[in-house]
């Protein structure tokens, strides 16, 4: 049977750039985006588009028959930052959205889900450096409850009713095409925007809070790779931990600074400080690599370089 693929929450920062990764593999047809509102332009001229609300499972239901979809990547979800200021929408959001895509796939309906998980899964008192696998998780945001309990709804269904879905533990994620929304990571994708624009920037957390960062590049392989490989190599049905780089903003500040010479950055912590504190500074991907071949591409530096150049050009667009 032919692959066909839902992506639900197809504009977000990580499903914008997924979405057009897998129409260039698969053709524009065989993937469906959707989302609550529609997207950037180049998202929605690049193929088929549907409204969907993740909390509506009929909504969901429907365009599953309409297009005979095979997989559904769930992208939608209420991130770090934001989830603090509505910890019972993003609990609900969250965790009801998955359910709706489970329970989707019991029914037989869908074949193969993906849903990211994240280092937020990880709280204080989780080893904070090479981060294992299998370690003391006891989150302290609603994000991080909300895919610690989902990591744990996954691998149920996977025992209980065989179904086949995969998960990796995203670090923060970083990316010039759409912009992440409500993470406390998202001071890294910023940094780079106010460089070339205004030349400074002013960073919610301080010089030292160090954490585990991915280019958008190679989250996209990840992601495409999981769910491309053997049903049988996939021995972990929580989630994978996933990394490429950890660095602070002092550090990517005086990476930026080898390409922007003049730039300057200040702080000044925010609430995020606290949700940044409770989380790795570094992560052991090991079993990603062992299990499916994980290998990530971009470390600071040529991240840096490619993020420059891409904003550049889409700023003199
Ligand atoms: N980037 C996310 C956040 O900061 C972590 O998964 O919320």
């Amino acid at each position: 049977m032919n692959k066909q693929i839902l992506i639900i929450g197809a504009c977000g920062q990580i499903g914008t750039e997924l979405t057009l990764k897998l129409r260039e593999i698969n053709g524009k047809n065989a993937v469906i985006a959707s989302d609550i509102r529609e997207g950037n332009e180049e998202l929605m001229q690049s193929g088929p588009f549907e409204i969907i609300d993740a909390l509506n499972k009929d909504g969901i239901e429907k365009i599953l028959d309409k297009y005979a979809i095979t997989e559904v990547y769930l992208m939608a979800a209420m991130l770090s930052a934001v989830g603090e200021k509505y910890p019972a929408k993003a609990w609900e959001l969250n965790m009801n959205s998955l359910f709706n895509v489970l329970n989707l796939a019991k029914e037989g309906k869908i074949k193969k889900i993906f849903w990211p998980s994240s280092i937020a899964v990880f709280g204080p008192t989780t080893p904070k450096q090479k981060t294992p696998q299998k370690t003391i998780m006891e989150p302290s945001t609603v994000y991080g409850m909300s895919k610690l309990a989902g990591e744990r709804w996954c691998e149920y269904y996977f025992n209980k009713y065989n179904v086949d879905v995969r998960s990796i533990r995203y670090p923060g994620i970083i990316s010039w095409k759409t912009n992440p929304g409500g993470g406390t990571t998202d001071y890294a994708v910023e940094i780079y925007n106010n460089a070339l624009l205004v030349g400074k920037y002013d960073s919610f957390l301080n010089k030292s809070t160090k954490l585990p960062m991915m280019y958008m590049d190679d989250a996209i392989t990840a992601t495409i790779k999981i769910m491309d490989a053997k049903p049988e190599n996939i021995k972990i049905r929580s989630s994978y931990n996933l990394a490429a780089m950890s660095f602070t903003p002092e550090e990517i500040a005086l990476e930026i600074k080898k390409f922007v010479p003049n730039f300057e950055i200040s702080y000044h912590e925010d609430f995020r400080q606290r949700i940044a504190d409770s989380w790795p500074q570094s992560i052991d991907d090991s079993k990603a690599k062992e299990d499916w071949g994980w290998k990530h591409k971009f470390d600071l530096h040529t991240m840096s370089e490619n993020m420059l150049n891409s904003l550049h050009k889409k700023f003199e667009k």
